[in-house]
């Protein structure tokens, strides 16, 4: 049986497309994504859903007035609508820029994984490919890893080393990190899906 997808995202939507990719090709299998929930309204992500006939959900903190808990409850009332729940499915957060409470990482435990595009746990948090420029490291690249409640710091699923070139600009190497991130997250989501993955404190064992 295809194990339920729940991508939360905010914006443009790439990592969701490569997903979605990835599963329309068979190169993703034993995966459905049941729904994509959105931060924003109007964002390219939604679109990149409805295009692939997914089911979508929006949250819009612009207009919705919550506080964080109920906000994430929300989520969770949705996630489990769509046969996510705490022993059941997969949520990937794949671009949501929110951070999420420790009652919604709580309730997802083990079944919760984030992209971050450097290689933790360098330059966790917001503008991470720019933060390895300004440190001037010669290599980088991206995460996929468990989320726990302290931000970007779970035990880690995958990571990709990308070079990191002397005329880089912030734009550059954000683009060649995004490519490596479009193979990195379908792989972690299969490994996931075929039972491969283990967390043991952490360290999360493959195979
Ligand atoms: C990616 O760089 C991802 O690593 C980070 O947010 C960005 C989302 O891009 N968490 P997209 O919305 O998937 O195109």
């Amino acid at each position: 049986m295809a194990c339920d997808l729940g991508v939360l995202v905010s914006g443009r939507g790439s990592n969701l497309e490569a997903i979605l990719d990835s599963v329309q090709e068979g190169r993703l299998k034993d995966v459905r994504v049941s729904v994509v929930i959105s931060s924003a309204a109007g964002v390219r992500a939604l679109e990149i859903a409805r295009k692939f006939g997914v089911e979508t959900e929006v949250f819009d903190v612009g207009s919705l007035k919550q506080s964080r808990l109920e906000y994430d409850r929300l989520l969770i009332e949705s996630l489990r609508k769509h046969g996510i729940t705490s022993s059941t499915g997969l949520v990937v957060l794949a671009g949501f820029d929110r951070i999420l409470t420790a009652e919604f990482v709580r309730e997802f435990s083990g079944r919760l994984m984030n992209i971050h595009p450097a290689l933790l746990p360098a330059f966790r948090g917001l503008h991470a490919q720019k933060q390895a420029l300004d440190y001037g490291v010669k290599v980088s690249g991206c995460t996929v890893h468990f989320v726990v409640p302290e931000v970007d710091s779970g035990p880690i699923i995958v990571q990709k080393a990308v070079e990191v070139k002397e005329d880089d600009d912030e734009e550059s190497l954000s683009d060649r990190i995004l490519r490596e991130e479009h193979q990195l997250l379908p792989k972690a989501i299969q490994l996931f899906v075929s039972g491969e993955l283990r967390i043991d404190g952490r360290k999360v064992v493959v195979g």
